[in-house]
């Protein structure tokens, strides 16, 4: 396979940073390649993280990455402390949790797992007879020292997919391992609610999971445009094909 030149360094192999140089990424790609697959870190995300995140637009809002800088360098996740990322789709909440697990790799050298919640409840429904990977993929997702639910609450729940995010979700506030989750649709009832007439998380869910996702997770709200098929991501596409 042809090797691109990495846009970052220009194929040097460092890149400038505030008090000199560092070694470029590109260096570690084949290690981080088997990392983020070992995190579960979908293809379409790959490649993004927080370098990439355009500053002052939705999710890159400075009000944002400065609550995800302070919570990603404190000590809250070691309490359990996990994150609710909330807003309409399209404004970059998946973007944003791939960029905190890959930060809490790099600075803190935390393997995390991301799933997107549907797929997770697929895979666990369709090898679900008490079978040998069924079991791994629970408890996987029950002891990763940091996990992803993108997409918590997009639809209605079957009560054996509400029994099982019930019980991923109380195995790890019983044990302080937090939970960064991406929503549509807020956990609790707001005046401010993303959308009013949606219902809520704890309407979905019941009441014992949102509120013990309320107290796990600290709320960041996300407003702006969808962004698929934007400016933005047309760039992204170019940039990457070019
Ligand atoms: N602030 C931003 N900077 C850079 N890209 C963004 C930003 N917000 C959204 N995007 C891009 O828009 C697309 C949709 O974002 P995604 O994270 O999938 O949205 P959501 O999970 O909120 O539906 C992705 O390609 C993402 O990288
Ligand atoms: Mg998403």
């Amino acid at each position: 396979m042809e090797d691109k030149v990495c846009p970052r360094c220009e194929g040097l192999g460092w890149v400038k940073v505030k008090n000199g140089v560092q070694r470029c990424e590109c260096r570690y790609k084949h290690i981080t390649d088997t990392i983020y697959n070992r995190m579960n870190i979908p293809k379409r995300y790959r490649d993004k993280d927080f370098s990439n995140l355009v500053k002052g637009e939705t999710v890159g809002h400075p009000i944002i990455m400065e609550r995800v800088e302070d919570y990603i360098n404190s000590s809250k996740y070691t309490q359990g402390k996990g994150l609710f990322i909330v807003g309409p789709p399209g404004v970059g909440k998946t973007h944003l949790a791939v960029g905190i697990l890959k930060e809490f790799f790099k600075r803190r050298g935390v393997v995390g797992l991301f799933y997107d919640t549907r797929t997770l409840l697929f895979n666990l429904k369709s090898s679900f007879d008490g079978s040998a990977s069924a079991r791994e993929i629970l408890e996987d997702v029950v002891n990763a020292p940091i996990l992803v639910l993108d997409d918590l609450g997009s639809e209605r729940l079957s009560d054996w997919a509400r029994d099982i995010l019930h019980y991923i979700i109380i195995s790890r506030y019983n044990d302080l391992k937090p939970i960064i989750i991406t929503s549509n649709i807020d956990l609790k009832a707001r005046n401010t609610s993303v959308n009013a007439l949606e219902e809520t998380l704890e309407e979905r869910m019941g009441q014992s999971i949102a509120s013990r996702l309320s107290e796990m997770c600290e709320i960041i709200p996300v407003k702006g445009e969808d962004k698929r098929g934007t400016n933005l991501v047309k760039t992204e596409v170019a940039n990457a094909k070019g």
